[in-house]
């Protein structure tokens, strides 16, 4: 169903959306502190609105419900059809998901390592539910049955959420996803382009444009 980057920078994401592949852009406090230190948030966003398309996740930083909800109106408030709330995984995040959900609301419920919290945030109704494969592997588990599982009592179900696996560190790690059923792997920039480069066609490509310069010289 697609491919997202994970970044909050508004010159690469323009640059990677040129590609074609991008469907959409999670973010998270992490990410725009490294990326984009001392920013204003609702600046960062805009930014990132205006060169990019579809789903763009924006991750509460609060922390009681009501607290979650208020912070959570104001950012959809921002691009109520695009603006994608990414609820960290609690029981307080579970009920503000339910708020949102039946506020039609678009949800990410993001920092997900096990497949029974995957399957409460599917249940409440969440847009998508994340699941992060790099902090997973960082325990010691093996993400591909989180994945896998997911997917299946997802379908099992019928239950609309679809599944995005971020915390991606190497390239294998998005075949790994989409090869366990992920609908949509959320990667970096640097691990979009290692998706793009093999040493072994930039040699063929060189061949043949040598071949034909040689060429077109004997004319
Ligand atoms: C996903 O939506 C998250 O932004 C991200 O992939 C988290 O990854 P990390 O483990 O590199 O922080």
């Amino acid at each position: 169903m697609g491919l997202f980057i994970d970044s909050s920078d508004p010159k690469e994401i323009k640059d990677l959306f040129a590609w074609g592949v991008l469907s959409g852009v999670t973010t998270n406090p992490l990410i725009i502190s490294k990326e984009r230190p001392g920013a204003d948030l609702a600046e960062v966003v805009r930014e990132v609105l205006a060169v990019s398309w579809g789903d763009v996740s924006v991750e509460l930083t609060t922390e009681t419900e009501k607290e979650m909800v208020d912070e959570s109106l104001a950012y959809h408030a921002w691009d109520p059809a695009r603006i994608t709330i990414k609820v960290p995984f609690s029981e307080t995040g579970l009920r503000v998901l339910h708020q949102l959900v039946k506020r039609n609301i678009k949800t990410n419920v993001t920092c997900l390592m096990a497949f029974n919290q995957a399957y409460l945030a599917a249940t409440c109704g969440a847009t998508y539910v994340s699941i992060f494969s790099g902090r997973v592997r960082d325990m010691g588990y093996d993400v591909r049955p989180v994945i896998e599982n997911t997917r299946k009592v997802l379908d099992r179900e019928g239950l609309a959420s679809k599944i995005i696996v971020g915390s991606m560190r190497h390239l294998m790690d998005v075949n790994e996803a989409l090869e366990c059923g992920a609908h949509v792997p959320t990667v970096t920039p640097p691990i979009l382009r290692k998706m793009v480069w093999n040493p072994r066609t930039i040699e063929t490509i060189n061949e043949f444009n040598t071949a034909w310069r040689s060429h077109s010289a004997k004319k």
